[in-house]
């Protein structure tokens, strides 16, 4: 090997050594955002307080862990009415979905929470039309691939049917082809949370918990495969 051939391949070598623990840098301090969505028409009421008893747990995980709140009670979101145009990101219906729309379709999203309450042992009609318009961040590009999702209810009875819509949540997004976790020990199937004190659900001691692992599971993993 000539000098100058020694010397290009060293420099070029050297660059891409650099290159590498320059980008790897990058990955480690690349921040990673959990978003939570309560999927109550109770705007602010248990679901909403749960998730956010997750995220706040989330966002202990690690300082480069970013949560929002979205809370969808109040807002007007109907179900998919067909007609619509995926490829477009658009969903064709004039309400308050395609408001919500880019924050999911943020790069910087690492994980989703979503919440329900349990309505005769089924998600909320709410949290269906949610979850069948989310179905444009499928195509042309399934956005949400590989994203862990964890999913958390809260019912009127203790055994309301929380597991079962946590379930029926997690089934749905699985076609959108991300990771369902659930949550730490004792939370293995997410965070089920049972409002038995008038809408206080702080008092659910052992719920809020089973919210706090999902949260803690949901930004372990979304760490992970960022
Ligand atoms: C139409 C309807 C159906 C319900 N069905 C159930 C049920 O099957 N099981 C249950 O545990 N609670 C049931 N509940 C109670 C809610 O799940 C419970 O009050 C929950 O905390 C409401 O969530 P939010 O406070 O976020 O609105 C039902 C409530 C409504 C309005």
């Amino acid at each position: 090997m000539d000098r100058r051939t020694f010397v290009r391949t060293t420099v070029a070598a050297g660059a891409t050594a650099a290159g590498l623990s320059v980008s790897a840098e990058a990955a480690e301090n690349k921040r990673v955002k959990i978003i939570g969505v309560a999927c109550s028409p109770r705007k602010g009421k248990t679901t909403a307080v749960s998730i956010l008893a997750a995220l706040d747990a989330a966002k202990a995980v690690s300082p480069r862990i970013d949560v929002e709140l979205v809370d969808l009670g109040g807002l007007d979101i109907a179900g998919w009415q067909g007609g619509a145009k995926p490829a477009d990101g658009m969903s064709a219906v004039n309400d308050d979905f395609d408001m919500l729309l880019p924050k999911f379709q943020d790069p910087a999203l690492g994980g989703l929470i979503i919440g329900s309450p349990s309505y005769f042992r089924t998600m909320s009609a709410l949290c269906k039309a949610f979850l069948e318009r989310l179905s444009v961040l499928r195509s042309p590009k399934l956005l949400l691939a590989d994203k862990p999702v964890g999913a958390l209810s809260v019912g009127a009875y203790r055994n309301g049917g929380q597991e079962l819509v946590i379930e029926q949540i997690l089934m749905a997004m699985l076609c959108h082809e991300v990771f369902a976790v659930g949550g730490k020990p004792s939370a293995h199937q997410g965070a089920t949370l049972w409002n038995a004190h008038a809408d206080d659900i702080m008092k659910d001691e052992f719920g809020i918990e089973s919210a706090r692992k999902l949260g803690a599971r949901v930004a372990e993993a979304a760490l992970k495969l960022a």
